[in-house]
């Protein structure tokens, strides 16, 4: 018989620690539901004492969601800990998750402690979280670079103490796979009491091998592992959940470990992350990637003509991926687009449904083909209607041999401004005549154009950081016109700028 490993999803917290990918709490809960339907077993909903939009977010995914167990992080610190209980006070099976640094570097320079005051502080922190709820997880944060020796004291010592679930984070991503596994084969090995709870992976992606040192602990032992959608995560990400589900299901017969993911949910989940996070996935990522299942060599395309299985180890459909799709045109109705939509993840109602439509005629005019990327752009337009200040109009001179110029108006509450401006480019000229208008000060310090799928009557994305007193705000743009993209990209970043009332 196959053993079970624990899916623990971390896409709305270490996912959502990325610059830029940040969520209110009605896309987090549509997360969390998308996460309930794929079949995670835990949902890592947030960091309650961080901000009171964290703390609302666990509230309220606890309530949404029906039978994930519902996770909150902690610092080894009482206060957060009784934040952390509050905010799940509604989860059906609500998880503390606590704990400190067990690596020299973390104990010695971020800590400024010793050992022995580390593992008092993690037991303690256990014990006060066994007070509120009956599922305590700890983390031993740098695990990957701590003393063997030491880690089994500490995950013993939080055993005793109550702690269900032990995390061995990876969090710098240093380890090499054998390494890691081996970290776990010696806590199994070493720890007295270690049945007693779960041992769990968490492993960052900054030397690209998270999801190596993922397999190799679960293969020493853990059954527990912590996963984002499409990877993401702090600095270069986590281990990817797809990644994990389409390695434990593909080689089921000989690792005989499985998971509860609905893997023909993938796709779609990871759309709906990709999309509401304004986090682009990659054409070659693993599994979800837009090319992870084009085959463009002609031995390669005669090889799977021949038998699919020549060049694939897994059945597009398998992760959701539908080859034969409803082309969407012009000529499409309601229907085809709702079923777009649909795949995914978007359940838009009636009236939402009849105003994307709307937009989609008026793009499929100029778009001979409409992909799913464009749907997402068209969503992402919706999303951006409640800002505060909009470009009404935008009208640019460029060209060989001509000086740039841009004339623009805004609409700011409701009241319209006009400013024109020179620049080096098109795009610098609009964003000087946007600077005209605006009283603050910004400074545009990233700036990445991106076609959304191919040919000259594509829609291109902006994603842009500007920045504004010591502060990084992230914004995206969508459109046609590219330079159109870029203004609405930095008024996305602008709109973002909290509002002083003086
Ligand atoms: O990477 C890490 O160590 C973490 C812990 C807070 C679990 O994210
Ligand atoms: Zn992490």
């Amino acid at each position: 018989m196959s053993d079970r490993l624990y899916i623990f999803d971390t896409t709305l917290r270490d996912g959502e620690q990325v610059p830029g990918c940040q969520l209110n709490t009605i896309e987090k809960i549509e997360v969390a539901k998308a996460l309930e339907e794929l079949g995670v077993d835990i949902i890592e909903a947030g960091f309650p004492i961080s901000s009171p939009g964290d703390f609302n977010s666990v509230v309220e995914i606890s309530k949404a969601v029906t039978w994930p167990t519902i996770c909150a992080l902690t610092r080894a610190v009482e206060k957060d800990i009784d934040v952390a209980a509050d905010a799940l006070k509604f989860a059906k099976k609500g998880r503390i998750h606590t704990g400190i640094g067990t690596s020299p570097y973390h104990i010695k320079y971020k800590l400024n402690s010793n050992e022995d005051e580390i593992l008092e502080r993690a037991v303690a922190a256990v014990k006060y979280a066994k007070k509120y709820v009956e599922d305590v997880e700890f983390y031993a944060e740098d695990a990957g670079r701590s003393d063997n020796v030491y880690l089994a004291k500490v995950v013993e010592a939080v055993i005793k103490a109550g702690a269900t679930v032990v995390n061995i984070p990876d969090t710098t991503g240093y380890c090499l796979p054998h390494e890691y596994g081996e970290k776990i084969k010696f806590l199994m090995e070493n720890v007295k009491g270690v049945h007693k709870a779960t041992l769990s992976t968490h492993c960052h992606n900054d030397l690209g091998m998270a999801t190596a040192n993922s397999v190799s602990g679960i293969l020493n032992g853990a059954r527990q592992v912590e996963v984002t959608l499409n990877g993401i995560g702090e600095r270069a990400g986590n281990t990817s959940l797809e990644e994990v589900a389409m390695i434990f299901k593909s080689r089921e017969k000989e690792l005989e470990i499985l998971t509860n993911i609905n893997t023909k949910n993938i796709y779609k989940t990871s759309r709906l992350v990709s999309s509401l996070m304004n986090m682009p996935v990659q054409p070659n990522k693993a599994i979800v990637g837009r090319n992870a299942f084009a085959h463009s060599s002609g031995i390669h395309q005669d090889g799977v003509l021949k038998n699919r299985e020549n060049y694939e180890i897994i059945d597009p459909v398998d992760v959701g991926i539908n080859e034969s799709s409803i082309v969407l045109t012009a000529r499409s109705g309601r229907a085809a687009l709702k079923h777009h939509l649909e795949n995914l993840g978007f359940k838009l109602n009636k009236e939402r449904l009849d105003s994307v439509y709307q937009d989609f005629l008026k793009l499929a005019d100029k778009k001979k083909d409409i992909k799913e990327d464009d749907l997402l752009m068209l969503l992402g337009e919706i999303r951006g209607e409640n800002q505060r200040i909009k470009l009404d109009f935008l009208q640019v001179l460029s060209g060989k041999e001509v000086h740039p110029m841009a004339t623009i108006r805004l609409v700011i509450a409701g009241e319209k401004f006009t400013a024109t401006s020179d620049g080096n480019g098109p795009v610098d000229a609009a964003i000087k005549a946007v600077k005209q208008i605006l009283t603050r000060h910004v400074t545009v310090e990233e700036f990445l154009i991106q076609a959304i799928t191919r040919g000259s009557d594509d829609v291109g994305k902006v994603h842009m950081t500007v920045s504004h007193e010591e502060h990084y705000y992230h914004g995206f743009g969508a459109h046609t016109d590219i330079i159109t993209a870029s203004v609405e990209a930095f008024l996305d970043c602008i709109n973002k700028i909290p509002v002083v009332k003086k």
